[in-house]
């Protein structure tokens, strides 16, 4: 017999922080998938503001980048008539669900979150207890609109895993209260490396311009870069091991061009590594064009981000709402 109930499609979450404009690393290892998600699923993205202050913040620049951050996600596709786009500090269930949160997260889980002993290490003169729960708020961010998917780079995995172990934990006391998430980790670009040090992460925050490579860079700087890349001496376009430049590049274009190891080891077979630099740079640019030009115009128009801003919002709380209510009834509030 045929079922003519309709189904809610599984739901998708995820969030990115204003703290600086994006990287190639954001876009493809994130930010990519949430467009390719967004015809398919049900889909609540977020500009994670609340967790940006865990590093000290200019408050105008947080403001500007968090505005900037929120057209982006407009620029790279998503249409605000068909997905929840909003900014996590418009909407207060974060907060209330990420404080109830806490007192069901374990200090030695928290702990052993590899971010935050690199975070600690790198602002040592402000190791707050908001950098320490910073996953906790990820997980409310995730648990209150009961995602089944969160589309993310690999650095991000481990809160997703504490994520789940606190929905697990909160269920198993109270009874089925969160659906339990999965990550959504592409499998290539999921860890783009620097372009100066590829051993290392291509981070928004890295000080050298020519690590990394941002969404909103002219097609100008992003050739310079991309030919002043860090590679190796062996002048062979394959992907192996101790060729940790090489590998990256081929990453980033099999990212862009869809194409897969084999076939861009053949293409560049006999070729060396300046002709392959130009092709990857040439493959981000075609990428990131549109992308760029329509940023460009939307950023204009402030009125128009504020309105869907505000619209996201309300749509976000609405949705929120009912987890936190249930929530809070669990654990034992008294209703108003
Ligand atoms: P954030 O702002 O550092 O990064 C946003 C997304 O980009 C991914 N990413 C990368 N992917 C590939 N290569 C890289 N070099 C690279 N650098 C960053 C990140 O994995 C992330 O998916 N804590 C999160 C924001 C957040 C969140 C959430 C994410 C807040 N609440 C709830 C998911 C669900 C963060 O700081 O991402």
């Amino acid at each position: 017999m045929e079922n003519n109930t309709p189904q809610r499609r599984p739901r998708v979450l995820s969030a990115i922080q204003p703290t600086a404009i994006p990287t190639i690393g954001n876009y493809l290892g994130a930010l990519r998938n949430w467009k390719a998600m967004s015809d398919d699923y049900d889909c609540v993205y977020a500009v994670a503001d609340l967790h940006a202050i865990t590093v000290r913040q200019d408050p105008a620049t947080l403001r500007r980048q968090t505005l900037e951050a929120f057209a982006l996600l407009l620029s790279i596709g998503l249409d605000p008539e068909k997905n929840v786009i909003f900014i996590q500090s418009h909407v207060n269930t974060h907060s209330q669900l990420a404080w109830i949160l806490d007192c069901y997260t374990q200090f030695g889980e928290a702990s052993r979150m590899t971010q935050f002993k690199d975070k600690s290490q790198k602002h040592a003169d402000n190791v707050n207890v908001g950098l320490f729960t910073y996953p906790v708020l990820m997980a409310a961010d995730i648990l209150l609109y009961q995602a089944n998917f969160v589309p993310i780079g690999a650095d991000q995995k481990q809160h997703l895993e504490i994520t789940r172990d606190i929905a697990e934990r909160f269920n198993g006391i109270y009874g089925n209260t969160f659906t339990i998430p999965e990550a959504f980790i592409g499998k290539v670009g999921a860890r783009v490396m620097s372009l100066q040090n590829p051993t290392q992460k291509m981070s928004k925050s890295d000080p050298n311009p020519k690590a990394s490579v941002s969404i909103l860079d002219t097609p100008d700087a992003i050739m310079k870069k991309f030919k002043s890349a860090v590679t190796d001496s062996e002048a062979v376009v394959r992907y192996g091991e101790g060729k940790d430049g090489i590998n990256n590049l081929m990453s980033i274009y099999s990212c862009c061009t869809g194409k897969s190891f084999e076939e861009i080891e053949n293409e560049f077979a006999g070729k060396g590594y300046g002709d392959f630099k130009v092709s990857v740079a040439e493959a981000v640019i075609e990428e990131l064009t549109p992308v760029r030009e329509r940023f460009n115009e939307r950023i204009t128009d402030k009125a128009y981000l504020m309105e869907c801003a505000a619209k996201g919002a309300d749509m976000a709380q609405r949705i929120s709402q009912r987890t936190l209510d249930k929530v809070m009834r669990k654990v034992g509030f008294l209703q108003k």
